[in-house]
């Protein structure tokens, strides 16, 4: 396998947002464990942590709060344009277009700006109830609007006002995901950044490197997959005759991590708080052990765990998201990330621009 060519073990940047170690298993967003700060503090916090380097004072809280809540709104010519948009398209589609749209606005010069970051996280949830509402042919119509982000994310998504419990699983979910180092969409986030372009365009340009099945598009493919295997005594066959196709299990498998995912504990955790009784649930957890089995026996040596996408999926469902609603919702988690890695990026900025080397013919003399 030629390393060079995923990148494999390339610096690119120097970076004092997370720091992952792989073989230990940790993940620490700026000098705090990314799982007592999912224990801990609000998404917004979280946000507050990585634009602007520490956590915020109670004052800072209270401002940083209500901005954001102010900026959850769209106008009204966005709300119609999103309802015009055709129907086919993916939510994740439309948070594609819809950011990028945003960057005709002049609020958005380069350099990024944490007030800029926050203009567009806080929109997200907004953008995706506003659509939603639109294809089920009902107004959007929030019966709160001074909800925390994750309060507002869950009534978005799903339409339903969520008990506290799912709250917190929800922010619990969001903190987890929001940051994790160079993977392929923060890249792509901090390439355009490079350029110089608007914070809009990175964090959508972002999200199509987000949507693909090998990164943020793999959870409702795990569901699929658990549909598809309706049964503990089907687990072993299904999975096998995947493996024996040269297919990769969806939910398995990772980069960097060549131990169990910290994320993926975590998520677990949440889900079998949530839902330990439903068959579903027993389900996954029978084919998580089944899959890891097989891949040792299938790909021996390489070190082939439930990745954080596999337990994502059973947190959403328990929740009672759509699964439709599973690639937009890590979107809304790692816009976060996405917008910490523009600001570290522009503060030093150049250019990013690799090299490749040539292996096709020249011209004949
Ligand atoms: N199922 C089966 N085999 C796998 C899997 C898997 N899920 N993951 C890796 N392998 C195998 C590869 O086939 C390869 O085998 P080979 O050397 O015999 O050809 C070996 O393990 C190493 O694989 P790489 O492709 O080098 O691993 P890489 O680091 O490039 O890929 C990735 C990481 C993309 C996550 C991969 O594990 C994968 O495709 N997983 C399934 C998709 C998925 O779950 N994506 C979500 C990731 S989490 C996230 O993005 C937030």
């Amino acid at each position: 396998m030629n390393k060079a060519i995923g990148l494999d073990d390339v610096v690119v940047a120097e970076t004092a947002l997370s720091a992952i170690d792989g073989e230990r298993g940790h993940l620490v967003y700026r000098g705090y464990w990314a799982k007592e700060l999912a224990l801990s503090s609000s998404l917004e916090e979280v946000a507050y942590l990585l634009w602007y380097g520490r956590l915020p004072t109670q004052a800072e809280r209270t401002v940083f709060l209500q901005k954001w809540r102010e900026a959850r709104e769209l106008s009204e010519e966005m709300q119609r344009w999103l309802m015009s948009l055709p129907r086919s398209l993916s939510m994740s589609s439309v948070l594609q277009s819809a950011i990028a749209a945003l960057s005709d606005e002049t609020q958005f010069d380069w350099p990024p700006t944490p007030d800029q970051a926050l203009q567009v996280a806080a929109k997200i949830p907004t953008i995706i109830g506003v659509r939603r509402h639109a294809l089920q042919g009902v107004p959007f119509d929030p019966p709160m609007r001074d909800w925390t982000h994750a309060q507002w994310h869950g009534w978005c998504t799903c339409g339903n006002v969520l008990p506290p419990r799912y709250v917190r699983a929800l922010e619990a979910y969001l903190i987890l995901t929001a940051e994790h180092g160079l993977n392929a969409s923060t890249f792509t986030a901090r390439v355009v950044t490079s350029t110089q372009a608007d914070l809009p365009s990175a964090l959508s340009a972002a999200i199509g490197a987000l949507k693909g099945p090998l990164h943020g598009g793999a959870p409702s493919h795990v569901e699929t997959m658990l549909e598809e295997i309706g049964d503990e005594r089907l687990a072993e066959a299904y999975l096998r005759s995947r493996l024996e196709q040269g297919e990769r299990l969806i939910g398995f498998g990772h980069r960097v991590y060549k131990t169990v995912d910290p994320r993926t504990e975590a998520l677990k955790e949440i889900a079998q708080e949530m839902a330990e009784e439903e068959p579903w649930f027993r389900l996954a957890l029978y084919v998580e052990k089944e899959a890891v089995r097989l891949l040792q026996e299938y790909k021996p040596g390489r070190q082939l765990y439930a990745n954080v996408e596999f337990y994502a999926s059973a947190v959403l469902k328990a929740i009672g998201l759509p699964k439709e609603m599973y690639t937009p919702t890590f979107v809304a988690s790692r816009v976060i990330g996405w917008a910490a890695h523009a600001l570290e990026q522009a503060a030093t900025n150049r250019i990013i621009r690799p090299g490749s080397r040539y292996v096709g013919p020249m011209p004949q003399e």
